[in-house]
């Protein structure tokens, strides 16, 4: 029996050498130590012994089991360190290396352009107001003073669809209308604020005209709201957006919704009026169309137009990032071309 018990032991120690991970250490463990292993089962059969031989055999055998336990807790430890040590080879991180860049969208011109309209008339006072995109021919042109078959519709080529009267617009001057009746409070209340959104005009495309273009309205309607003070306003509008020299002069025009009209141009701050490629040689860059509220637009906006009063303005986006920026062909803001959109 002491034969077996020394051939198990030294059987239990070469075997154990060999053992490089947990699965083959716990099958080990089973195999020698375990319930029925084979050392535990010698132990139990010391019972079996002559009387004489019980004692050395007893103690032979619990010094073999304790130190293949304590052989076994060893192995267990390096095995441990083992995966530890190849964890964190694998996963290891070289903090020489550069990072990755992220890729960051960007805010398109047209939409910087926007902002800083925004920006510039929350300055003065002026509140966003948002109105919709698709109208009706009401909306469009009607209750801005176009009467039906005008010619004057003929400047606006419209996107019709297939609802009767239900059109795209083709300028923010509807959202006047919108305006003065959800914010005048039945013609009691003034009103400041200006209307940024897409237009949409079924136009040839060229390199200056596209058939969708932002245009940014204002209206302000009150008591004694003069012509001045749209001059003034507007002045000082160019002296924050272009330059704080910047002059402006207005032109007589017309437009049905404002009387009397005008379109209203900033000199030229590229070439600061001495004539350029881009002014046309004019000294002078078409900024707006604007004008007086007419007294029509004003009564089906809900007010009384003897009392009060306004003025409303019309600025287009694209063209006016164009002259910025030097861009010459308004397709660009459509097309989606990476190589032009990163540039700004
Ligand atoms: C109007 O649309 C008037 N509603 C502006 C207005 C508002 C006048 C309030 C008086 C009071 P107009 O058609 O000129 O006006 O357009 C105004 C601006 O929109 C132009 O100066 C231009 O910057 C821009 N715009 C017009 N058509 C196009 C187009 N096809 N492509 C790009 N921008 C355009």
């Amino acid at each position: 029996m002491l034969e077996q018990l020394e051939s198990h032991y030294q059987q239990a120690q070469q075997e154990l050498e060999t053992i490089s991970d947990s699965e083959a250490l716990h099958r080990w463990e089973i195999r020698y130590l375990g319930r029925k292993g084979l050392i535990t089962e010698m132990l139990r059969s010391t019972g079996r012994l002559p009387q004489e031989e019980r004692a050395s055999f007893g103690k032979r055998a619990n010094e073999i089991k304790n130190q293949l336990t304590e052989a076994y807790r060893q192995r267990e430890a390096l095995i441990q360190q083992q995966a530890l040590a190849r964890d964190l080879e694998e996963g290891q991180i070289d903090s020489t290396l550069p990072g990755r860049a992220r890729t960051v969208g960007g805010l398109h011109p047209s939409t910087q352009t926007l902002r800083l309209y925004a920006h510039i008339w929350a300055e003065m006072g002026f509140q966003v107001y948002r109105s919709r995109d698709v109208e009706t021919d009401d909306y469009n042109f009607q209750l801005l003073n176009f009467p039906p078959h005008h010619p004057a519709r003929e400047m606006q080529d419209t996107f019709y669809t297939d609802r009767p009267d239900v059109i795209l617009r083709t300028h923010t001057s509807p959202g006047q209308i919108h305006a003065m009746q959800e914010l005048g409070e039945n013609g009691t209340k003034p009103i400041r604020v200006i209307l940024p959104g897409m237009c949409y005009r079924h136009e040839q495309i060229t390199a200056r005209s596209e058939i969708q273009f932002h245009q940014v309205e204002g209206l302000a309607v009150g008591r004694n709201i003069r012509m001045t003070d749209l001059k003034g306003t507007i002045a000082e509008f160019a002296k924050r957006m272009y330059s704080p020299e910047a002059r402006v002069r207005f032109r007589a025009s017309y437009f049905p919704f404002t009387e009397p009209s005008m379109e209203v141009d900033v000199e030229c701050f590229l070439c600061d009026g001495a004539g350029c490629r881009v002014c046309k040689y004019t000294g002078w860059l078409e900024i707006a169309g604007a004008g007086m509220v007419h007294p029509n637009v004003l009564r089906n906006g809900g007010y009384d137009p003897t009392v009060w009063s306004g003025f409303a303005f019309g600025m287009g986006s694209e063209r006016a990032t164009m002259l910025k920026h030097g861009i010459n062909d308004i397709r660009y803001f459509w097309g989606n071309d990476l190589r032009f959109l990163e540039q700004f």
